[in-house]
């Protein structure tokens, strides 16, 4: 969602902030713009992809200045509703991410006062207040302000005339990048990798006055010290290097991330947290939810452990009553409703516990513990290393709670996940790019990955796709299946292996085609299924991992047949920091 750069130092701003605005595109945008303080402030906006309207910015002077990418909550996208934001005077401009609930009731008072509003966005009561408090002193007034905001916000505020950036949060992120007299402000690291390792996350409540020489943090009014922390992941991380996509990078990184993850461990204090639990709770969104549940399968079946999964949208309004561990699962650290969730349960003394990629990230804020997994950053929109590393962290709970009984599996699953990137898959994207809607089927732990296989392939094809549990597919969803709806069948050796084989039979016999995922050498399945995709014949766990990774395949290229945008499908966005 929205991105946020602040750049102050000796360099020009302009090329900083544009190159910072580049490395958040990932986020999901649909508009950028930038303003910079030599002495007046001078903004430049536009709809649309930055490469396609940065040539705007070659006019924009000063070493001081904010960017922002905006995904459009509040006012459709366009020019005007793009940040920054200006008041009446145009001597403050703003970058605002995150939601002012209450700013139609302070757009009403503005308005009454005299000011004149420009855009639609929740956005634009914020400088306005500003400038009402603005006497020349810019902390000040942007202090003076913060109070009668409602919602969550992450502000970058600059003035004329003054070489500072008044930075603020409050349930939005944002990290601040130390230099050599030059501070960077994000909203995630990914800007700052290029210019300095050393980092600080502001808490919520934070405001930061900011000059190239001197940072000072202010909480409740009074000064802080935040540590300066240094980051583990480098610029090189966030390129290409050499693949057509950030997602198939990642894809084929995962053997890496996995092995990386489960390397990593898991630290004692957390190692007992987990093995106490009586009964876990997760909360989660999209595929973090998946892994979740994924989870449960296992660990009731391998652990005996009572786990129930929920989701982060949902629990705040239908919160069921909690007992034991609560686990919060986020690639991004940053899911206002997984978010919400974790905080509930921090509110219910439960304990709690946050699986994250992003070191300082707000659920490692809010959970009593955390487990970092170790993806490295994700630029794709399409989560699939974080999914696995989801899946290392989780498979060590496991192996925690069963003293290490899983040890050598893990250990060595990164080479199956290698051996599957090698699958040759063209006849089954063949299939998948031609039809409408595509179902993915399996049962027990593999309901969920056929969901997070569905998931994929929507959101990176827009072909329509249903993950169910093989047995569900009779009780209404046969009415669909014809010759032009393809079955994605994950049927593996097991106590459910031939209740499978059957309902593959009947959709069959129903004229469906089906694509087969099963083990190595499984002829049976080879013979009723249409088209075969051998996975390593390898225990559960990391059939789980493998069958995934097949199916990311399988989405991938048939978004790439498809033409698609596969790193930024259309209407998405990586970090989704709004309820
Ligand atoms: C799908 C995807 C999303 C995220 C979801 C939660 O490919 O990436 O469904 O999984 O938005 O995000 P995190 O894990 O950052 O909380």
């Amino acid at each position: 969602m929205c991105g946020i750069v602040g750049y102050i130092g000796r360099r020009d701003a302009t090329p900083v902030l544009i190159q910072g605005l580049k490395r958040l595109e990932y986020r999901g945008y649909d508009s950028f713009g930038i303003a910079t303080v030599g002495s007046a402030i001078e903004v430049y906006k536009k709809m649309g992809r930055i490469s396609d309207g940065e040539a705007g910015v070659v006019g924009l002077h000063g070493c001081t200045g904010i960017g922002h990418t905006r995904w459009a909550t509040h006012g459709e996208p366009s020019d005007i509703n793009a940040h920054p934001h200006t008041d009446c005077t145009e001597r403050i401009a703003v970058v605002h991410n995150g939601v002012i609930e209450n700013y139609s009731e302070l757009k009403r008072q503005l308005q009454a006062r005299g000011h004149t509003f420009r855009s639609e966005t929740d956005t634009e009561v914020i400088v306005h207040l500003i400038e009402e408090r603005y006497d020349g002193d810019l902390l000040a007034a942007v202090n003076a302000t913060l109070p009668l905001l409602e919602g969550s916000y992450a502000i970058l505020a600059i003035a004329e005339d003054t070489q500072r950036i008044v930075a603020a949060r409050d349930a939005s992120p944002l990290v601040l990048g130390v230099g050599d007299a030059e501070i960077f402000a994000a909203s995630d690291m990914t800007p700052l990798l290029e210019y300095t390792e050393r980092v600080i996350y502001l808490e919520d409540g934070d405001v930061a006055d900011i000059t190239s020489d001197r940072l000072n943090i202010f909480h409740g009014g009074r000064k802080v010290e935040r540590p300066v922390e240094l980051i583990s992941w480098c610029v090189e991380d966030t390129r290409k290097g050499g693949f057509a996509h950030y997602m198939l990078k990642e894809i084929f990184e995962q053997p890496q991330s996995f092995y990386e993850t489960i390397r990593a461990g898991i630290e004692d204090h957390v190692q007992q947290m987990v093995t106490e639990a009586g009964e876990i709770t997760l909360v989660a969104c999209g595929t973090s939810y998946h892994t979740a549940l994924i989870f449960k399968y296992l660990a009731e079946a391998l652990c005996n452990v009572p786990v129930r999964v929920e989701m982060g949208s949902e629990f705040k309004y239908f919160t069921p009553p909690l007992h034991g561990l609560v686990i919060a699962v986020s690639q991004s650290g940053e899911t206002a409703d997984t978010i919400a969730a974790l905080k509930m349960a921090k509110a219910r003394n439960c304990p709690t516990l946050a699986i994250t990629n992003v070191m300082g990230s707000t659920v490692t804020r809010v959970a009593d513990k955390t487990l970092i997994m170790r993806a490295g950053p994700e630029i794709g929109v399409a989560a699939t290393k974080s999914y696995t590393a989801q899946l290392a962290a989780l498979m060590q709970i496991l192996n925690v709670r069963r003293e290490g009984a899983f040890d050598d599996i893990l250990s060595h699953a990164h080479l199956a996940i290698s051996e599957v990137l090698l699958r040759e898959i063209k006849e089954a994207v063949n299939l998948c790019s031609k039809a409408e809607h595509v179902f993915f089927v399996g049962r027990g732990a593999f309901y969920p990955v056929s969901m997070e296989g569905a998931l994929k392939m929507k959101e990176i094809s827009y072909v329509h796709a249903e993950g169910y549990a093989a047995g569900e597919l009779k009780h209404g969803p046969f009415a669909l299946l014809t010759e032009e709806t393809p079955v994605v069948a994950i049927c593996t050796p097991g106590p459910t292996y031939s209740v499978m084989a059957s309902n593959i039979k009947e959709m069959k016999a129903r004229k469906a085609p089906v694509i087969g995922l099963g083990v190595e050498g499984d002829k049976e399945l080879a013979e009723i299924v249409d088209i075969f995709i051998p996975i390593p014949n390898t225990h559960l766990l990391v059939q789980v991992l493998t069958a995934s990774v097949a199916l990311q395949l399988l989405a991938y290229h048939t978004a790439c047949a498809l033409q698609r945008d596969v790193d930024k499908p259309r209407n998405l966005a990586k970090s989704v920091t709004v309820e």
